[in-house]
């Protein structure tokens, strides 16, 4: 029987997201690879609860993550059943809707059926009654914008979530779909991009219409999936992500070139007394609009060891400029 570490709030930070009640802890940890059907249940479990023992008290989740699609959210409800459910009033729980999950027309995207059935499936999955933030995972470019955000509404309207959370939208959907939600009665708590050192995009205009708004950012990846951490400065490592079977990141991505400069940062990192994982997270959090960030992780070690990133948040302009001069395009 677990009982949570009694000095869980003690070190942690809570930074606010955006215009709304809602802190978030500085690092969130994400369910996507390490925690379905085909990973160690309990290594899965260790993970989650030495997460909230360091006082993360944020878990993102989303329909299809395993693999297989949906088993994380089982693990993650075997979990909640078995040792959190006593903590479910300190936890905020996230799920998402809009990659693919089921055959047919309506098993993607962001139709209202597509929407609500999904979640309905998530909460059933987790045994959940409530979800904390309710994201719709991608923009769809038929889907008249009104339908995706009208789901959202609903499903915040009737209780099955208590936030609304959009994830991969630019900065002018990210507008118009604030304004819908707006004339909906409903406020976006919070926007999920893929935002790290070595991808920038969320610069080009997404985090000014975020500040604008009020509304939070969570960068995805934030350490560019293992690469901005010393996991590959000496080879590839067989029990790591690149090694293994996912699709999302290959060994031809990890050239020469980028890990010349991942062991320049790295250098920088270590002059700054971090490791190179907690000063790319510490970075993104060098903006007021970044509430959180959501790591991965294969091991608990990585999240005790990025959990340390608060300890120096503070940067130089000088340290800005060389990290900028090692990582954009
Ligand atoms: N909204 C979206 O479309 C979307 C898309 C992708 C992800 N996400 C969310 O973002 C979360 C994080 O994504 P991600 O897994 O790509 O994030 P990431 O934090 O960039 O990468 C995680 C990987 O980095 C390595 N790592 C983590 N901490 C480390 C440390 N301290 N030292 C050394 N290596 C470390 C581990 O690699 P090894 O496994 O090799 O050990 C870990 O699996 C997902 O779980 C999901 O919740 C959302």
């Amino acid at each position: 029987m677990y009982t949570a570490n009694s000095t869980r709030y003690d070190h942690m930070q809570y930074k606010r997201c955006g215009r709304s009640g809602i802190q978030l802890p500085l690092v969130s940890l994400g369910l996507w690879h390490n925690f379905g059907g085909g990973s160690l249940y309990d290594t899965a479990r260790q993970m989650v609860l030495g997460a909230f023992d360091l006082g993360i008290t944020h878990f993102d989740l989303a329909n299809n993550y395993g693999p297989p699609p949906g088993s994380a959210e089982e693990n993650f409800g075997r979990i909640l059943k078995n040792d959190l459910m006593p903590y479910r009033d300190e936890l905020i729980i996230s799920t998402k809707s809009g990659y693919l999950m089921w055959p047919g027309p309506y098993g993607e995207w962001g139709s209202r059926k597509q929407m609500l059935a999904s979640l309905d499936q998530s909460l059933k999955r987790m045994g959940l009654e409530y979800v904390d933030i309710f994201y719709h995972h991608r923009p769809d470019p038929d889907t008249p914008m009104e339908e995706s955000m009208g789901a959202l509404a609903t499903a915040v309207h009737s209780g099955k979530a208590l936030y609304a959370g959009l994830s991969n939208y630019n900065a002018e959907q990210t507008e118009q779909a604030v304004r819908l939600l707006r004339e909906m009665g409903l406020k976006l708590l919070i926007h999920q991009p893929r935002y790290n050192m070595l991808d920038r995009r969320p610069e080009e205009g997404l985090y000014t219409v975020l500040e604008r708004e009020g509304v939070g950012a969570i960068p995805f990846s934030p350490l560019e999936q293992g690469i901005l951490t010393d996991r590959y400065l000496n080879g590839i490592p067989a029990d790591s992500r690149a090694a293994g079977a996912s699709v999302f990141l290959k060994p031809d991505k990890l050239t020469d070139d980028l890990l010349g400069r991942v062991r320049r940062l790295n250098d920088l990192a270590q002059q700054r007394g971090q490791s190179l994982a907690q000063m790319a997270l510490s970075w993104l959090h060098r903006s007021p609009v970044t509430a959180s960030v959501i790591i991965g992780a294969s091991k608990l070690s990585q999240i005790e060891d990025a959990v340390q990133a608060q300890n120096n948040l503070a940067f130089s302009e000088e340290e800005l400029r060389l990290i900028d001069g090692l990582t954009r395009a």
